[in-house]
């Protein structure tokens, strides 16, 4: 059982304490009292250093695409790191990964690779404003798009400073830099004219919009097609260009959130899964733009992009081989995965008269103990303060779910990976209704 002060994942805690600051590398792994530290894992389930074993569905925020260890994938990566870890020259692997992504994404002819979705999302908006000459960069109050200072604005501001819910006021996070507020403008989610004035207002110092069509820690908003529709309009007109960050909506589609709205973003900042569970990111977009501010053939390269790790090869090689693998028919199969946890989680709140939403498309399920989470950051700040009692529920039905095998994202996000199966989903719904049972 979780916690148990017994365990060694408590013993390891211990040690990590005097050498991490609070035990820890990354605040999104971390709970009370302690983590659970893993010892490895096999397709869709993993192991604990205490021996457990659960089923995988958060899949390194997303990351796995494939679950743990998929023989071609660690096959690929073998046999690469026994040719060549890291080396100060390009390979091949580069331009096959480049190819699969081209020929998927409708807005992405061209793409430069980075080592994570931070980097992918910083150079976006650095070629946005490079190749404008202009300084500001729109984003959706709320959302999450990694550390970069620019793009960090505003993803979970004090509701003391926000300001006017019309004119919402940039709030930097701790330790950005004194510019970084003033460089971003905010728009509410989904409110399409409010959104259509704020750019408007600001269109000739507009250099990008950037956008997560599925918006996460809004307890999976998706951007409305009215609403890309409008910013693709407005990016257009005022000579801003528009960003997707794909890094979490490539799973979206088979073409990404793009293929799947049929919207065409300039730019694309992605991650995760072209990595094949190697750490990745990248930034691609129109040939025109790319080309302009990143060929370096005649001499100085308008956007100088260094990166010791860039396009590794061990990277390279693991996403081409994840890539491939998760064509159309995984991809449809892991969609209809995410319908029947949906559709069963639906259920087990109708069961049991539980109050609660699911939300979320293809393998990205939100399950949260509130009814209707969603809408701007506003609202579901709102609704957090209408519901006090949801984070709490939250908190036990993810206990629940770790002492019955099951590992989940603790505010209620499922993202599943192709080694699941069907029987592992009614497994998750079996025990979600005993779950809300004891809430
Ligand atoms: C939408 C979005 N953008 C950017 C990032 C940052 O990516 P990384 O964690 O690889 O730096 C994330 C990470 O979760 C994300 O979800």
């Amino acid at each position: 059982m979780f916690p148990n002060e017994k365990s060694k994942s408590a013993a390891l805690y211990e040690q990590a304490l005097k050498v991490l600051p609070g035990g820890n590398s990354r605040h999104t792994v971390f709970f009370q009292p302690y983590p659970i530290y893993a010892a490895r894992g096999e397709g869709a389930r993993i192991w604990d250093v205490d021996g457990v074993s659960r089923l995988d569905f958060i899949n390194n925020y997303s990351a796995l695409i494939h679950g743990h260890n998929h023989p071609e994938i660690v096959a690929a990566i073998i046999a690469q790191a026994q040719k060549l870890l890291a080396i100060s020259l390009p390979t091949p692997n580069e331009i096959d990964l480049a190819n699969i992504i081209c020929e998927r994404l409708p807005g992405v002819d061209q793409v430069r690779f980075t080592n994570s979705g931070t980097e992918g999302v910083m150079m976006s908006i650095k070629a946005a404003r490079a190749y404008t000459g202009r300084r500001l960069i729109a984003k959706v109050e709320g959302a999450y798009h990694g550390s970069d200072d620019t793009a960090s604005v505003s993803t979970n501001p004090n509701t003391a400073l926000w300001g006017e819910e019309l004119a919402p006021v940039s709030v930097p996070e701790m330790g950005s830099g004194p510019g970084a507020a003033a460089d971003v403008i905010l728009l509410p989610m989904n409110q399409t004219e409010a959104s259509r004035a704020i750019l408007r207002a600001h269109s000739a110092q507009l250099a990008g919009v950037i956008i997560d069509p599925l918006v996460k820690n809004l307890g999976y908003e998706m951007a409305t097609p009215d609403y890309l529709a409008m910013l693709r309009e407005e990016t257009s007109s005022s000579g801003a260009l528009l960003i997707f960050d794909e890094v979490y909506s490539l799973r979206l589609g088979y073409g990404g959130a793009q293929g799947a709205t049929g919207i065409v973003p300039d730019l694309s900042a992605m991650g995760k899964i072209i990595g094949g569970g190697l750490p990745v990111g990248a930034v691609g977009g129109r040939e025109d733009i790319m080309t302009a501010l990143f060929d370096p053939r005649k001499g100085k390269a308008k956007l100088g992009h260094g990166g010791t790790y860039n396009a590794n090869p061990m990277t390279m090689a693991a996403g081409a081989v994840a890539m491939r693998l998760f064509d159309r028919a995984a991809f449809d199969r892991l969609s209809a995965l995410g319908d029947r946890l949906r559709a069963g989680l639906s259920e087990a709140l109708a069961i049991t008269r539980a109050e609660g939403s699911v939300r979320g498309a293809t393998s990205m399920v939100g399950f949260f103990h509130m009814p209707g989470r969603g809408g701007t950051y506003r609202d579901t700040i709102r609704s957090r303060l209408a519901y006090p009692e949801a984070a709490v529920k939250a908190e036990k039905f993810f206990r629940y779910m770790l002492n019955n095998g099951v590992l989940m994202g603790a505010p209620g996000f499922f993202v599943l990976s192709t080694a699941l199966t069907e029987g592992d989903i009614d497994y998750v719904l079996d025990h979600a209704v005993k779950a809300l049972r004891t809430l």
